[in-house]
């Protein structure tokens, strides 16, 4: 059996495969693959894009979901997470899907169940299936050929789990990584490529990945107000002029702090078309764990 807590649980040809499948799921098709499977999903955090790809995804696959309201779940009588999920498991889904705020949770839960576990983000660690997504959008863009292409990840690079899962994931369909961030939001170490300012690096890029600044895992203020970082790393019509870079954003979007009302209605960005891919995505990981036994 297995489970994917990181972009590390597959190998290149596997996500080669994944992609194969999900090529053809781009269809949106209802499907009968996983007719009388059952899916439960349990996000400990918010999320509006990857719940409903991944609710999206399986119901195109023909599996029931059961999606807990953690709001009326036992979670507020005193239950831990773990004790939460063993019950779960006890109820023998096909695959269990959870977000959660700790970071290291679904690797932890993974020993403990029967099915397969997917990881939708845990803390500021890991968002796999965001990361094979957006390679997915790379990859379909520059027809495969990723080798060489050079993409920033800009903003908050060091609380985000999306820069997390990308750093690792790209550079393995030899994409180079460089990161555009304020000192605050740098990686603590020197062995990335960071700059301060986007402009340093604009006239080398094929893909630019902006990202959200994620107040909620920051544990102090960095800057007087969202605008205040804006002025330098908001994504605009001026930052990309004429330039043919592919615009990236794993979503949410902070308007005008992340990206400009008009560039988010530039062709160059593929925001949506991200959305998309992610359901396909998701299919076909859905259907490689729950099948492939
Ligand atoms: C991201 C997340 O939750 O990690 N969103 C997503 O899943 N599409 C990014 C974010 O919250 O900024």
């Amino acid at each position: 059996m297995q489970h994917l807590i990181t972009t590390g649980d597959f190998s290149k040809e596997e996500i080669l495969n994944l992609f194969d499948d999900a090529r053809e799921f781009l269809d949106m098709k209802s499907r009968e693959i996983l007719k009388g499977k059952i899916i439960v999903v349990l996000f400990f955090e918010n999320s509006t894009r990857t719940r409903s790809a991944f609710e999206t995804a399986a119901k195109r696959l023909g599996a029931e979901i059961i999606a807990l309201d953690l709001g009326t779940s036992s979670i507020n009588k005193g239950e831990t997470t773990f004790d939460t999920v063993a019950n779960i498991n006890a109820t023998k889904p096909d695959a269990i899907i959870i977000r959660h705020s700790e970071s290291g949770l679904p690797a932890r839960l993974a020993d403990h169940v029967d099915c397969p576990i997917i990881n939708a983000g845990d803390g500021n660690n890991a968002h796999p299936t965001q990361a094979l997504l957006d390679l997915f959008t790379i990859y379909e863009h520059f027809e495969g050929k990723t080798e060489g292409k050079k993409v920033t990840i800009v903003g908050d690079v060091k609380s985000s789990r999306v820069a997390g899962s990308n750093r690792r994931l790209l550079p393995r369909f030899g994409l180079d990584l460089s990161y555009v961030a304020p000192d605050c939001f740098k990686f603590e170490s020197d062995e990335y490529k960071q700059y301060d300012h986007i402009a340093e690096v604009i006239d080398e890029v094929d893909v630019v990945m902006s990202l959200r600044t994620q107040l909620e895992r920051h544990n102090e203020i960095y800057f007087s107000s969202l605008q205040e970082y804006a002025k330098d790393y908001c994504i605009t019509k001026d930052t990309f002029g004429d330039r043919d870079i592919l615009l990236l954003h794993p979503g949410p979007v902070n308007r005008n702090v992340d990206i400009s009302d008009e560039m988010l209605v530039d062709p160059r960005n593929k925001i949506l078309e991200q959305v998309t891919n992610g359901v396909a995505v998701r299919m076909a990981i859905l259907k490689k764990l729950i099948l492939e036994q």
